[in-house]
């Protein structure tokens, strides 16, 4: 499948795996660009620009293919050395950066001086234009569904997709509630160029996170989310547990006067904690709704090439066959 996102990545399949803290290493993102897909390296979960130069080299060893980094623009006054990031990216040949978070217009000189595409991952249409006018080569449409920042506007794919379809002229991938070549066909209609993926990624043979976290994935269902500090306008999708029970009932008791370092324990230091060490009720970590979709742990090639060959089947079988008058109302079955 050629789109405007293949050709400009160099990629087989327009599948994105957004970048994820303690998530995406260098095993996670090559294993995607194996699969033909653009992996994504997270920059900031490596501590310093040296670790992330490291990193990057060992991703080196494990792919000949395309891979990028995400570089994420936090909410915080105390920024993380960016110039240096952008230093170790450009010195270890990345040519794709996913960028998120607060505006990157002050990077785009260094980034486009370097010849980097930069996908910049927006949750409004307001924000899509931005990216567009700024320079951005190709938007990241993230519905109120995907796991992680949704921001505050909360509109769904259904609609936020065809919106920016209307609005933009870069090319944009939908990002959000995304896993299988269901979703793919349903985000090539409405406009896009391709998916990105977070949530679906974890629970793969390759990502390195602990084996209790791929198991959550697959127990959980689509009624298992939580929005968490809406309060601090940083509205963070998370998976429900004992932590982040404690933590709405906090956001409860505090209401409106909410303060980051009321709900510290349960946000801060979680990662590595759930990701490394196994620990499912340490407290708020990223998840999608589109964990209700997720009912097994392939490995991330057997998934790419399963949504792959379900996509090619609903367009010529399903999607043909409406307009042959050859296919009554079957529903489109997950693959799996
Ligand atoms: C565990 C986890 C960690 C994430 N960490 C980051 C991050 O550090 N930076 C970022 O830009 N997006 C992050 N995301 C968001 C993903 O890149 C992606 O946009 C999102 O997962 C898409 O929604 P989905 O989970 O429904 O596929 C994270 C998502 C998850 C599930």
């Amino acid at each position: 499948m050629k789109t405007a996102i293949t050709e400009l990545f160099g990629i087989h399949h327009p599948i994105i795996q957004g970048g994820m803290h303690y998530v995406g290493f260098a095993e996670m993102a090559a294993a995607v660009s194996n699969a033909g897909g653009l992996g994504i390296i997270t920059g900031l979960t490596q501590k310093t620009p040296e670790l992330l130069a490291r990193e990057i080299a060992r991703c080196r060893d494990m792919t000949d293919k395309p891979f990028g980094v995400n570089l994420t623009f936090l909410p915080t006054l105390s920024d993380p050395p960016y110039p240096e990031y952008i230093a170790a990216i450009r010195e270890g040949g990345i040519k794709a950066v996913e960028t998120a978070g607060r505006s990157p217009e002050a990077y785009m000189p260094a980034l486009k001086a370097a010849g980097i595409k930069v996908i910049h991952k927006c949750t409004s249409v307001r924000h899509s234009l931005k990216a567009e006018k700024i320079g951005c080569d190709a938007v990241s449409v993230d519905g109120f569904e995907c796991g992680g920042h949704p921001g505050e506007d909360d509109i769904p794919n259904m609609i936020l997709l065809p919106r920016a379809a209307d609005e933009l002229k870069i090319p944009f991938v939908a990002s959000g509630g995304m896993a299988d070549g269901r979703s793919l066909v349903g985000a090539l209609a409405m406009g896009a160029s391709g998916m990105n993926m977070g949530t679906r990624f974890i629970a793969t043979k390759e990502a390195p996170v602990h084996d209790n976290v791929k198991q959550a994935l697959v127990k959980a269902t689509e009624l298992d989310t939580v929005l968490v500090m809406r309060a601090l306008r940083n509205t963070e999708r998370v998976l429900r547990n004992k932590g982040v029970d404690e933590l709405l009932e906090i956001e409860r008791e505090k209401g409106a006067s909410l303060k980051i370092d009321d709900i510290i324990d349960q946000v801060a230091g979680v990662y590595p904690k759930v990701m490394v060490d196994g620990q499912m009720d340490a407290g708020a970590w990223s998840c999608g709704m589109v964990v209700g979709l997720i009912h097994d742990i392939p490995t991330v090639k057997e998934l790419i090439d399963r949504i792959m060959a379900e996509a090619e089947a609903i367009i010529r079988q399903r999607l043909t066959g409406f307009l042959d008058g050859t296919v009554e109302a079957q529903r489109a079955r997950a693959v799996a």
